[in-house]
Order: C-alpha cells, then structure tokens, then sequence
C-alpha cells in the first residue's frame, strides 16, 4: 500500500503522518546477517530503549560532540540566524528532543515554520508540543516520516522565503561516503535553489579523544550497541544471548571512522527470523560506522551533492564543527 498521508489535529500543531515503519525489517537484517561481514544497520539502535540510552549518551563526560556543538551553537546562533535569514522554513530532519533547535529558534528573525520530521510519532508529537507552548510567534508542523525514504513537505501557513534544512549531531557521519552523498543532495532538492543546510560535522582528532568518546566507563554506549541484539530478540524472534557478545569501538584511521562492532564470545549460532547464523569466536557483527571529517575533506563531499560552503563555525580546540551550506 502507498503510504497514506494524514494530518493529525492537535491544538496548534498540524502533524503530517506518513505512517514510517516503526519495527525492524525482517528481510533487511536477514540480507545485513548474510554478508561475509555480518552487519546491522545503526538506524536500528533507536527503539524507545535505544533512544533513551542515546539521550544519556550524549551527557557523558567522553561522549563530546554534543556539548562542543551546543556550545558553537551557543556562541555563534546569531551568524547562524544571519545565514538562515528572515521567514525561512526550518526543517530538521531526525529532530528527535529538538534540544539544540531551541537555541536557533531563539535567535532566527520571524522564522515562518518550524518543521521536525521524526520516525518516533510519540517522541514527536510530545516535543513538538513542548515547543508549540514555548514559541507561540512560531507555527509547528510536524512530519512523523523516516527521512531516508520520500517526503513530503506541509505547506506553512505564512509566505516562506526559503527553506533551510537543519541537520545537527553528525548525524550524516552515520551514513557512507557514497549513502551520505546521496542524502546530501536529496537535502539540497528538499532545501531548493535559494535554501541552505546547516550541519552538525564531527572532526578527526586523535584516537585518545575518539575511541572514549564509544568506549564511555559507565557502559552506556555498550548497552546502546547490546540494545540492538535485545531488539532482535523482542521483535524478530531471535536467541542473542547477550552475554555471548561484547561491545567494541574501535577508530580506523584509514577510512577515517569509528567503527561499532558486537564480538562473538564463543563459537555459536543464532536463530533470526527462522534462520540460523554461525558466529565463531572473535567474529563481529558491525552495527555502526561513525566517520570523522577534515573541514577539505567534508567539502569534497558536499561538493559531490552540489553543496558549497558558505560559513563554517568550530569551537576552540577544532573538535566539532557547525556548517552552512548552499547550492553551487
Ligand atoms: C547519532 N550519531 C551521530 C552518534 C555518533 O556519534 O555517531 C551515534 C552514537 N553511537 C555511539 N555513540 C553515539
């Protein structure tokens, strides 16, 4: 069935449903379980477990792009504002808490609407709310969607000069070079010809800072990674034993990532969906790639979408950065 778009009425907000699939796809992990590297796609982290466990994630002491990028944010939302413009559209695709929104909210020149697309309707409704109650000047029109498939936008009630995408927490680093460029252009499609994307883009540094920042002390991330295996179980009918598996987050200095693994303890197999799958002892499962970009070496990517920098904002020590990009 074609998806079925509805609008929800709720005081003040105008949510757009277009009724994402909210459980894991069978067919999808079985193919990632039969590549010669077992893989499991990071999307699949993010059930309300995993989502909880990302929140605290993003508190931890190790854990420093979220800090570091509110604190660009924080500092720089002005010339963000500048750049973004008077009675633009503000998309923000995974909004998620909309944490770091509130902060441009605060400073854009009568923006004429925000829009946060997010799979998790509840999640969405709940904050959308939250941010209908504290910028009443502001319309709110929510889009329960998954934002790697088709979208379709709502149309603000207020004249719009253009739309800018906003796209923060490094979220494109998750993605491959070649998926991101992909997504990359379909923002700027989604944005247009006089619009823009603001971006949240991770840095390299050293291993030292990365490898903690996925290794955190008090176990969250591993219970984020572990949340995965639990998943299958709860929603594929799957047998992980979880004290079978280990986290690993190990940096690549090659490909320029951190790469998310769950280790086989033993020599196994588990059952998924029907089918069983050997492991033997130290083979991997990879659920996550999160790369790190030089500031050339993000542009050469953009370039590939059609993007081009317009401004670029890091804090001092050069870990995170915030970038506005338009059409070339
Ligand atoms: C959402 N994403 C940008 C996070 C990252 O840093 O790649 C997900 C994450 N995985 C482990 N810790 C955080």
């Amino acid at each position: 069935m074609t998806r079925n778009a509805k609008a929800a009425a709720l005081p003040r907000l105008r949510m757009l449903d277009l009724e994402p699939r909210s459980g894991m796809d069978a067919a999808e992990v079985l193919d990632g379980l039969r590549q010669p590297q077992k893989q499991l796609q990071p999307k699949y982290f993010y059930d309300e477990a995993g989502s909880k466990l990302f929140e605290r994630i993003c508190d931890l002491p190790e854990y420093y792009p979220t800090r570091t990028e509110l604190a660009i944010i924080t500092d720089s939302a002005n010339a963000m504002a500048d750049c973004v413009g008077p009675s633009a559209v503000l998309i923000e695709p995974g909004a998620g808490s909309s944490r770091k929104t509130r902060l441009l909210l605060d400073s854009l020149r009568t923006p004429a609407a925000y829009v946060p697309i997010d799979i998790s309707r509840d999640f969405l409704l709940a904050s959308a709310a939250e941010l209908a109650a504290d910028y009443p000047q502001v319309e709110i029109l929510p889009v329960c969607a998954d934002f790697s498939g088709a979208l379709t936008l709502p149309e603000p009630s207020v004249p719009a000069l253009r739309n800018v995408i906003y796209f923060p927490g490094s979220t494109i680093g998750n993605f491959t070079q070649d998926q991101a460029a992909e997504l990359l252009t379909r923002l700027r499609e989604l944005a247009g010809a006089r619009g823009g994307l603001l971006i949240g883009v991770d840095l390299l540094k050293s291993p030292e800072i990365l490898e903690p920042a996925y290794n955190d002390s008090a176990g969250i991330t591993a219970a984020f990674n572990m949340n995965v295996l639990a998943r299958c179980n709860r929603e594929l009918g799957a047998d992980f034993r979880l004290n079978a598996f280990r986290h690993q987050a190990v940096f690549d200095r090659e490909a320029g990532r951190i790469e998310m693994r769950l280790v086989s303890l033993a020599d196994q197999q588990v059952m998924v969906a029907g089918e069983a799958f050997s492991f033997s002892r130290d083979e991997h499962i990879v659920t996550e790639y999160s790369h790190k970009y030089s500031l050339e070496g993000f542009a050469t990517l953009a370039a590939r979408a059609g993007f081009v920098r317009e401004q670029v904002w890091t804090d001092p020590q050069d870990l995170f950065s915030v970038q506005y990009l338009v059409s070339a």
